[in-house]
């Protein structure tokens, strides 16, 4: 089927997206997202607003109170958004792609209706936060090796006890329910994962300390801590030892949407980097008028554009139900490189103004760096998509 390469091409739904997101993120992202930068605060009232235009269940089914949006709507959705505010952006994505997404995609009903439903952004826990959720793959021994999980799941009656520690959880301290990777059976590996549901609320529960962070700072990340938790058997996704290919299912798509974070991110580091070149003047003429400024205009346009035509063919490959794993790694991969790149060059562009907090370009350039690490190193994108295509000639 047709994909879409420019803005204009696309149908007016996601032009609605478009205008919606963007006029948000100039009103209310960028005038606040260095300040909630520089005091480490988490956004309560952004993160309100995103609910309130249907950004926090997006491509859930209105069935479940969700916006029925489709991954491209989601990807333009994240670029402006993450244009605005990072940290906003990996909020609004955590949630998304990796929490509602798993159970939409893989849970039973029951899970549906108590997990997703009061988590699109309508309904809120006992102390009357908004309801979001989060994701548990990582653990301190483990991250790009997401198979070797030694959290484990034990069967007790109707229950199952969980133990285990899960590492760099984004939106851990305001988050309520966790989708958690847990061993069922050692001996299997990777087929003895299973997918849990946890509510955080759930006796032997607890939160590590926030961490101290280089970017991304109004979005909280820490430790999970389970001791003896204890949830119904109702609470598995899917099968037992379906887990890990649930989670890398999840993570196919939450590429999309870590690629829209690094483009808002190369989008916000050009604005600055060009409005800046044009007002400074340097050896009496705008710096704008410089061959080497102009390079690395380029450079840097080319960089964001050509990421996101990467990023609108996954998304649409998605939509059309096909296989997507590499596009999506590609995407991922390339639209982070774009973003720190950007972000360099804008500080460039600006030179000592680059350096200082009085402009947002040191900011993007703090923000752009976890996009190359969280969700994938750039080097587990380089083994994803080099280990499909020798399966292409090996065929
Ligand atoms: N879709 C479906 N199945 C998949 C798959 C995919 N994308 N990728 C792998 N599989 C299946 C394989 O087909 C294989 O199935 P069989 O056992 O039936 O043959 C099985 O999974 C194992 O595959 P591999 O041998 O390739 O697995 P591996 O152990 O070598 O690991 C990996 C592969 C790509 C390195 C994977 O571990 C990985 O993606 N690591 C990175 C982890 C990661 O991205 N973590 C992010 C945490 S979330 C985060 O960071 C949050 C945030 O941004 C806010
Ligand atoms: P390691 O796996 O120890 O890797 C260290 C280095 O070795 C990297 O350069 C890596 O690329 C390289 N390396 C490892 N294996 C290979 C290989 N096979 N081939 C080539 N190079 C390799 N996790 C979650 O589950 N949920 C979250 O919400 C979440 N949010 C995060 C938020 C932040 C701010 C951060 C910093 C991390 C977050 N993570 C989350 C964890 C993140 O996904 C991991 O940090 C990431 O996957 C890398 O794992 P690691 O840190 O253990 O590095």
């Amino acid at each position: 089927s047709r994909k879409y390469t420019t803005y204009s091409q696309l149908p007016s739904e996601h032009q609605m997206v478009y205008e919606m997101c963007r006029k948000f993120a100039e009103e209310e992202l960028m005038p606040n997202a260095g300040k909630w930068d520089q005091k480490h605060e988490f956004p309560t009232e952004a993160v309100d607003k995103l609910a309130e235009l249907g950004l926090m269940g997006i491509n859930c089914s209105s069935d479940h109170n969700g916006s029925e949006l489709d991954a491209l709507s989601y990807a333009i959705a994240m670029e402006e958004i993450s244009r605005g505010c990072a940290s906003v952006g990996v909020i609004m994505s955590a949630h998304n792609s990796l929490y509602l997404y798993p159970i939409d995609a893989f849970g039973s009903d029951d899970l549906k209706e108590r997990y997703i439903s009061p988590y699109t952004g309508h309904e809120r826990d006992e102390n009357g936060r908004l309801n979001i959720g989060c994701f548990g793959l990582s653990e301190p021994g483990n991250g790009s090796d997401a198979g070797a999980a030694s959290t484990t799941a034990k069967e007790d009656g109707d229950e199952w006890i969980i133990n285990g520690t899960k590492a760099w959880i984004t939106n851990a301290h305001e988050a309520s329910a966790a989708i958690v990777f847990a061993t069922t059976d050692k001996s299997m590996k990777h087929k003895g994962i299973s997918a849990f549901v946890v509510p955080m609320n759930a006796p032997g529960f607890s939160l590590g300390a926030k961490e101290d962070k280089l970017g991304i700072r109004a979005s909280s990340t820490s430790n999970l801590i389970m001791e003896n938790v204890r949830i119904p058997k109702s609470n598995l996704i899917g099968q037992p030892g379906e887990g890990f290919k649930i989670a890398m299912q999840t993570l196919d798509g939450g590429r999309i949407g870590v690629a829209g974070q690094a483009l808002g991110i190369a989008s916000a580091s050009i604005d600055c980097a060009v409005k800046y070149a044009l007002e400074r003047n340097a050896f009496g003429k705008p710096i704008a008028q410089l061959q080497s400024i102009q390079n690395k205009i380029s450079q840097m346009t080319v960089a964001r554009d050509s990421a996101r035509l990467l990023t609108w063919r996954a998304a649409q490959m998605k939509d059309d139900g096909e296989k997507y794993t590499r596009e999506a790694a590609m995407a991922k991969l390339a639209a982070s490189e774009a973003a720190t790149m950007c972000a360099h060059q804008a500080i460039q562009i600006l030179g000592g103004m680059g350096y200082v907090t009085e402009m947002p370009a040191e900011r993007h350039y703090r923000d752009a760096r976890i996009t190359e690490i969280y969700e994938g190193t750039s080097e587990i994108q380089h083994l994803v998509i080099a280990g499909d295509v020798l399966k292409e000639y090996k065929q």
